[in-house]
């Protein structure tokens, strides 16, 4: 059976990217937050992972405005990247796992959780940049992975707490898959940011510190915080690490954090990592 081995969260930064693709990482701005990596490189070279299930949002390039679907999973066996207007360099293609997606998103509709399907998906630094931080620039990604892609763009979003029972949805349809894959859920987005507006500019450590410590001890405090309210304390692109909380639904009730870090400011934003597994594990 297929079984989850861990937990990730990360940001995806599109700066993170130019920062690999120029030499950045151990430049002192740079590197106080490559550093936060190192427990995680280590951690997926000992476990290697047969498929990593990436919780992200699109940010316009897959999905435009005109058409947002609330929760999306991939359904194909390759996801091309491509650049939604930041200058990045393309990544190696992703090899996907287009069975586990079609049963992932079986099992997801069973339970009530309408799941837009994806035959063909481009992924962009929200899904892109996650992987460069975790394994570094690759012609032949060591994992396989599905994009799992949560609104948090185009208003109306899903609330927290609906990004943490389709987590524990998602545990479900993992666990009753039967090839024996290792699989890793990634949370990606977030922390607290605002890219527009008069709030431009807006970290909230507090707020930040706050979200991390609830995503490992207490995820029902986070889940039951309400969009406006995530918004107001973390900015309006704060509202992303809602997304951490799908990747702490799939892990079951109590977890062993392996490992965590926070810095910011970098670029806009407050950058958290965590490496969690299931306490059950
Ligand atoms: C930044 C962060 C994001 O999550 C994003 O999608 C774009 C920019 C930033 O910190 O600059
Ligand atoms: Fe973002």
């Amino acid at each position: 059976m297929a079984k989850i081995i861990g937990g990730i969260t990360t940001s995806h930064i599109p700066a993170v990217g130019n920062a690999i693709t120029d030499g950045l990482t151990q430049d002192p701005y740079w590197k106080r937050f490559f550093d936060g990596y190192g427990p995680v490189h280590d951690w997926l070279e000992e476990n290697k992972p047969d498929v990593m299930i990436i919780v992200y949002n699109d940010h316009g390039l897959n999905f435009f405005l005109d058409k947002v679907p609330t929760f999306a999973i991939g359904c194909a066996d390759r996801y091309e990247n491509a650049d939604e207007g930041w200058g990045l360099e393309l990544s190696a293609p992703f090899t996907g796992d287009a069975a586990f997606s079609w049963h992932i998103a079986e099992s997801l509709i069973e339970q009530e959780f309408d799941m837009c399907t994806c035959q063909e998906m481009r992924v962009d630094h929200g899904f892109v940049n996650p992987m460069r931080v975790l394994y570094g620039d690759r012609k032949d990604w060591p994992v396989k992975t599905i994009p799992f892609a949560v609104n948090t763009v185009q208003h109306p979003l899903p609330s927290a707490r609906r990004c943490h029972a389709i987590g524990k949805a998602l545990k479900v349809a993992i666990e009753s898959y039967p090839d024996d894959l290792k699989v890793v859920v990634a949370g990606t987005g977030g922390l607290s940011h605002q890219l527009q507006g008069e709030r431009a500019g807006i970290i909230n450590v507090d707020y930040d510190l706050a979200v991390m410590d609830s995503v490992i001890n207490d995820p029902d405090w986070f889940a039951a915080q309400p969009t406006d309210e995530i918004i107001r304390q973390a900015g309006t692109e704060g509202i992303e690490s809602i997304m951490w909380l799908v990747m702490r639904g799939a892990l079951g009730a109590s977890v062993n954090c392996l490992h965590k870090h926070y810095h910011a400011p970098i670029s806009n934003t407050g950058a958290g990592v965590l490496l969690l597994e299931s306490a059950a594990a």
